[in-house]
């Protein structure tokens, strides 16, 4: 990178054969996003400009970017940012890197409450446990209104993370932000139409396995689901239909091989109906969707 005649479509090729080399994951899509992060441009307008050469103070921002996702930290913390929804979120390494599996979970709750059933619902309370970044909450109280939202999470640098991205997509004054642990700072009475949750779930044996990126990297606490996966998921599906409203939803993304389980898990409290799994783009079984009995 010593060249300071580098155009913009040569050190997009220079990026990805070095990020190839060096095994770094999405290694095109890698060199693109950073070095437009780096030139403050658009991916379109690298293409677009890709015989401008770059000068040395542009050279050396680009540099740093590649020395940082070299040593694996992921894309979105690098830059500051992901898309979810088609929506842009402010995200740091102490929220999860949102997932587009999770907008399977956006679509299925859409799907519930765009029926005329539904619809009815949407003046009442929605929740959503362990908001991270805000993605999947601030995607539907957008897609949603007028609907009014708790969202809790037991981490207080993500929450901060959440409301910034809350002001920025116009909806902070519909939601509600709360430090807690799952449901134990909510009254066990019934007030939410939906319990919304992307808990963390990935079991302690695959813990090892997770690529770089995300087991050095992203929250800890923001994936592990303790020995099977299950450790935060099990209770909230004990205590949710305590605070549903009757007819009320429970959404929950799960793991890879976790659906059947978790559809049990809702079955064996005795208080679902309706309980279903919704695959996401890739075919994995992906989301639970239960609605609690209307007569109970
Ligand atoms: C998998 S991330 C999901 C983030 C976001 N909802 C998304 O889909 O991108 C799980 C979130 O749950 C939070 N969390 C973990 N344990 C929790 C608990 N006991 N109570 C509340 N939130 C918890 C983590 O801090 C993390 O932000």
């Amino acid at each position: 990178m010593a060249n300071p005649q580098w155009t913009i479509l040569e050190l997009l090729k220079w990026a990805t054969d070095y990020f190839q080399d060096k095994g770094v994951s999405e290694p095109r899509a890698s060199g693109e996003v950073l070095l437009a992060h780096a030139l403050n441009l658009s991916r379109l307008d690298l293409y677009l400009r890709y015989d401008q050469p770059l000068g040395a103070e542009e050279l050396a921002r680009f540099k740093a970017l590649v020395v940082r996702r070299r040593a694996g930290e992921p894309v979105a913390y690098i830059t500051g940012h992901k898309e979810f929804w088609s929506l842009d979120f402010k995200v740091t390494p102490a929220v999860l890197i949102p997932r587009p599996e999770t907008e399977t979970l956006v679509e299925a709750v859409l799907e519930v409450f765009r029926t005329e059933n539904g619809k009815r619902k949407t003046e009442n309370w929605f929740l959503e446990v362990g908001v991270g970044s805000g993605a999947l909450l601030i995607a539907l109280a957008r897609e949603l209104p007028p609907t009014r939202w708790v969202g809790i999470d037991l981490s207080a640098p993500a929450l901060e993370v959440a409301r910034e991205n809350a002001q920025r997509h116009q909806v902070a004054g519909r939601i509600h932000f709360l430090q807690a642990n799952l449901l134990a700072a909510l009254k066990p009475e019934p007030r939410f139409a939906l319990v919304a949750a992307n808990l963390p779930y990935v079991p302690r044996p695959d813990w090892e396995h997770l690529p770089k990126d995300i087991k050095d990297f992203e929250p800890r606490e923001a994936l592990l689901g303790g020995e099977d996966g299950l450790d935060l998921i099990r209770p909230l599906v004990r205590s949710a239909a305590g605070i549903l409203l009757p007819g009320g939803w429970l959404a929950l993304e799960v793991g890879e091989g976790q659906a059947s389980q978790v559809g049990t898990l809702l079955q064996d409290t005795g208080e679902f109906e309706e309980i279903t799994s919704i695959p996401d783009h890739l075919g994995i079984e992906r989301v639970i969707l239960g609605r609690r009995l209307e007569t109970k």
